[in-house]
């Protein structure tokens, strides 16, 4: 089917609409650089720096290392096989929030939720409203199903402006509500989040809330608190999580959706039909030994990153540069300069910062944080090329 793309986007006063929508799906791909580092690529082994998607730099615990290589098994184990172990990750983290295994649904990665909720939620004149940026993955998709997609931009300190996403909100069908916001790195407190929800669920009574949980973990914030307990009981409301980034499991792809028994029914008969079910053995086991692993490995997890997070965030301020506030493994910080131009010039000293995030690409950069060693090296690298960017205006 031949899909005219972007010809439903609607923004609300910004532009650039279409060129967001584009970067769906650019995350990750790393690999050439993570093969060159393992020495398995046959190329010099250089060891980048990766600061240009959001992942733990540390990779999972030995507990879920553990777990895999158990899965994986000697030959004729169980990786040969068609082992399920979805009805045994589903109760693990049902048990983890204490909601009913009918409250959760499996993805390959959170993407794969978001893209059936999209699916689902959206239409013809149901429209998806995001802001303008959020991470892309549902704009991308409502776009591609030719379903209108209504953008709204966020406010001056680049947090969510609650008052104008519930006015795109009125006879939307999903609002995809990214908290902290990727790639901003801003959150909004648990508080405005519920009144935002309610204000919804008055003024636009068949519209669906997607709550992105993707950073939970990393939150400092102290007005923080899970929907989960919300999305259990209101079939208006669904929470997507991933074990993507505090659990360090990116490359294994896993997240799951919680919400109320009727929507993660929806889901799954969606992924029945669309043949979406099948995870992956070595995936699964990975979850069922993260999420039932001592809560320290989270905790820590956190202070690591915000260790990072300070040190980075710190430099830049030295450095009069105003980075958005960040409750996330990652940092939105304006350069006064187009991104690409700071990239390449990392880049070609070994650092790699995150890629164009329209409408804000002539001035901010995103950078994820690396562990506390990679960011001190980092920082000298980013003097060196804002240096010579300001020796060249003098
Ligand atoms: C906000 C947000 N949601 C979802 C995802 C998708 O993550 P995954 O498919 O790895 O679970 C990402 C990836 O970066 C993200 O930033």
């Amino acid at each position: 089917m031949a899909i005219n793309r972007r010809r439903f986007v609607q923004t609300m006063g910004a532009g650039a609409a279409g060129a967001w929508i584009a970067g769906r799906g650019l995350e990750g791909g790393l690999w050439p650089e993570l093969a060159a580092m393992q020495g398995t690529s046959g190329a010099a082994a250089v060891s980048p720096i990766i600061l240009s998607s959001n992942e733990n730099p540390v990779g999972p615990g030995k507990v879920v290392l553990d777990a895999v290589r158990a899965a994986l098994g000697a030959s004729g184990g169980p990786a040969g096989r068609y082992s399920n172990a979805a009805g045994a990750l589903t109760e693990a983290i049902a048990k983890k929030f204490g909601v009913k295994p009918e409250n959760v649904a499996l993805g390959c990665g959170s993407t794969q939720l978001l893209r059936s909720s999209t699916h689902l939620f959206t239409g013809p004149t149901k429209a998806l409203v995001a802001t303008i940026p959020a991470y892309e993955e549902c704009a991308g998709y409502a776009d591609m199903m030719g379903h209108p997609v209504r953008a709204v931009p966020l406010g001056p300190d680049l947090k969510m402006d609650l008052d104008k996403l519930a006015d795109a909100s009125r006879g939307a069908g999903l609002v995809f509500y990214c908290n902290p916001n990727n790639p901003v790195s801003t959150y909004v407190g648990a508080r405005p989040t519920r009144d935002y929800i309610s204000r919804v669920n008055r003024i636009s009574p068949d519209t669906t809330i997607l709550i992105d949980e993707a950073y939970f973990d990393y939150v400092t914030d102290p007005d923080h608190a899970t929907h989960v307990p919300l999305a259990v009981e209101d079939p208006r409301v669904l929470v997507a999580r991933t074990f993507s980034k505090a659990y360090g499991m990116a490359g294994l792809r896993l997240g799951y959706a919680i919400g109320h028994a009727d929507t993660i029914k929806k889901m799954q008969d969606l992924d029945a039909a669309t043949g979406n079910s099948s995870l992956n053995v070595l995936a699964m086991q990975a979850g069922i030994a993260a999420i039932a692993q001592d809560p320290g490995f989270i905790a820590a997890e956190r202070a690591r990153n915000t260790s990072s997070r300070d040190f980075t965030m710190k430099w830049f301020m030295d450095h009069g540069m105003k980075p958005a506030d960040s409750q996330a493994n990652f940092m939105f910080v304006n350069l006064g300069r187009p991104a690409k131009d700071f990239r390449d010039a990392c880049a070609a000293k070994g650092v790699k910062v995150g890629r164009d995030f329209p409408p804000y690409e002539k001035t901010h950069c995103r950078i994820s944080f690396g562990t506390m060693d990679e960011m001190q090296k980092a920082v000298v690298v980013f003097g060196e090329v804002l240096a010579k960017r300001a020796e060249t205006a003098a």
